[in-house]
């Protein structure tokens, strides 16, 4: 009997997709750069389901049906490119390759156009949930063409994880949108943990609380509106303590937070295509001014406020405006990278629904959370939202955080604790909510000094004031 799928790439990732397909019932054939992961592999787990090992490239295509379905799991780069040019010659016209790797979608459309020159389906996916999640079921963003999804679709779902008994996997768009997907995910998750990050630190100098006081906080919120992944383990962590010192493993953790990239790619991206992604870009650069021993200069050559902690009523209802902060910025992130996937459609052509995309997030991946039901209800009613930050449930909740908010972020100026997560979430909020923005002293400023031109408020067309001249004339250009 032949395969119906292979994986090749037999590290932790690759590993646990295959046998989480195994476990499914699929027959997987394996192959690994190296035959020892493959041996290991089979020995280990041979017993929960049918492998068939290969070791070479030509037994391994061989061990699989047609049209034949390739799963590569190896690092994003340049290896990705050495193994599809292994394999690419020995296929057939209709076989699929997947690469379920943390591609930049830019590569996945180059590679895609490339196949299917060849008559290669190739289907860059995002694959969420780390390495429990591929075992147990991961959320699953798969771009490429509709033909190759009509096989390779059921066995994606199958292994997914499941909300609801709806598979937290769907066909996102042509060639590179999968990867585009999965790309601001991880922006968001940037953000998300960034601004979990800052409630942190908010309860722990403004009211003077333990981590493992602040993890029974996290775990109270965990059963509210922000139950989700990465509150629980924030709980977890922070109510963790270190073998050795019997201290609070956050206190002996290095305050450096270190990225592997996709962060950077989601703002980059984010810049080219004009979209605000403030939430996403201030967690992107809080983690690298963490980085920065250098420019961390201290509180010696940067006089602040002296780190004093509330009082009495003041510090009553903090915790509350630390929920309510978190929930609106959370809010205020998630849209703007919403927004994001919208614009990048636009410019890809991808038909992307992100409703879909909502509700492949519910369950599996490092940002599933509760919210994200309402999030896809909120797309599934007006698929054409302009911004999260409209609809019913956001609007509502967002006003109603907002004293809080602005309460909390001065509280964090006043106190001298940085929180560039949420007041770049709330000076994006009153961006949207402002009649008038100083934007246009700064198109006077442009056109001053670069005679760039502005447009009015009252009549079309551009114009251009001689600031040079005494007259001051303004001309239409
Ligand atoms: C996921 C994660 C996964 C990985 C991150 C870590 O969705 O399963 O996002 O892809 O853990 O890329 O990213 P950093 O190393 O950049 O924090």
């Amino acid at each position: 009997d032949k395969a119906s799928i292979g994986v090749t790439g037999l590290a932790v990732m690759g590993r646990n997709l295959a046998r989480n397909l195994a476990r499914h019932g699929h027959t997987v054939a394996l192959h690994n750069r190296t035959d020892k992961r493959t041996r290991e592999l089979v020995d280990q787990f041979g017993s929960e389901g049918e492998f068939i090992p290969a070791y070479s490239a030509r037994e391994f295509v061989d061990a699989l049906e047609r049209p034949r379905q390739i799963v590569i799991m190896v690092k994003a780069g340049e290896p990705t490119d050495a193994v599809i040019e292994e394999f690419a010659p020995l296929l057939e016209s209709g076989d699929v390759i997947v690469d379920a790797g943390n591609a930049h979608f830019a590569d996945t459309r180059r590679r895609e156009a490339q196949l299917r020159e060849r008559g290669l389906h190739f289907v860059g996916t995002g694959v969420s949930g780390g390495e429990e999640g591929a075992l147990h079921g991961p959320s699953i963003m798969p771009g490429g063409s509709k033909a190759s999804y009509e096989s390779l679709g059921p066995l994606l779902e199958d292994i997914s994880a499941k909300v609801d008994g709806d598979p937290c996997c769907t066909h996102i768009g042509a060639d590179g949108a999968g990867h585009f997907v999965k790309m601001v995910h991880n922006g968001i998750e940037y953000a998300d943990m960034q601004l979990i990050a800052e409630s942190f630190d908010l309860l722990r100098g403004a009211l003077g609380h333990e981590p493992a006081q602040i993890a029974e906080v996290f775990r109270t919120w965990n059963t509210g509106r922000l139950d989700s992944y990465l509150i629980e383990i924030t709980a977890q962590v922070l109510a963790h303590t270190d073998a050795g010192t019997g201290k609070p493993f956050v206190d002996v953790v290095a305050d450096q937070a270190e990225q592997k990239g996709t962060g950077r790619w989601t703002v980059q991206i984010g810049l080219d295509l004009g979209v605000p992604i403030s939430g996403i870009a201030e967690a992107v650069f809080a983690r690298s001014l963490s980085g920065h021993a250098d420019l961390r200069i201290g509180s010696r050559e940067l006089p602040g406020p002296s780190r004093s902690k509330l009082k009495g009523a003041e510090a009553e209802g903090f915790a509350d405006d630390v929920e309510r902060a978190l929930y609106a910025s959370k809010i205020v992130a998630y849209a703007q990278g919403f927004n994001q996937i919208q614009a990048g459609g636009s410019e890809y052509g991808w038909d992307i629904d992100l409703g879909a995309v909502a509700s492949i997030w519910r369950g599996g991946c490092i940002i599933r959370a509760k919210f994200l039901d309402d999030i896809r209800g909120a797309y599934e009613a007006e698929p054409g939202l302009p911004t999260l930050l409209t609809s019913g449930g956001f609007n509502a909740a967002v006003a109603d955080a907002q004293d809080s908010w602005r309460r909390v972020v001065a509280t964090a100026a006043q106190l001298g604790i940085p929180t560039p997560g949420f007041s770049t979430a709330l000076a994006y909020y009153d961006g949207l909510r402002a009649p008038r923005l100083p934007a246009a002293l700064i198109q006077g400023q442009r056109d001053f000094f670069g005679a760039h031109t502005y447009r009015r408020t009252d009549r079309d067309g551009a114009f251009h004031t001689a600031w040079a001249t005494d007259d001051r004339a303004e001309s239409e250009a």
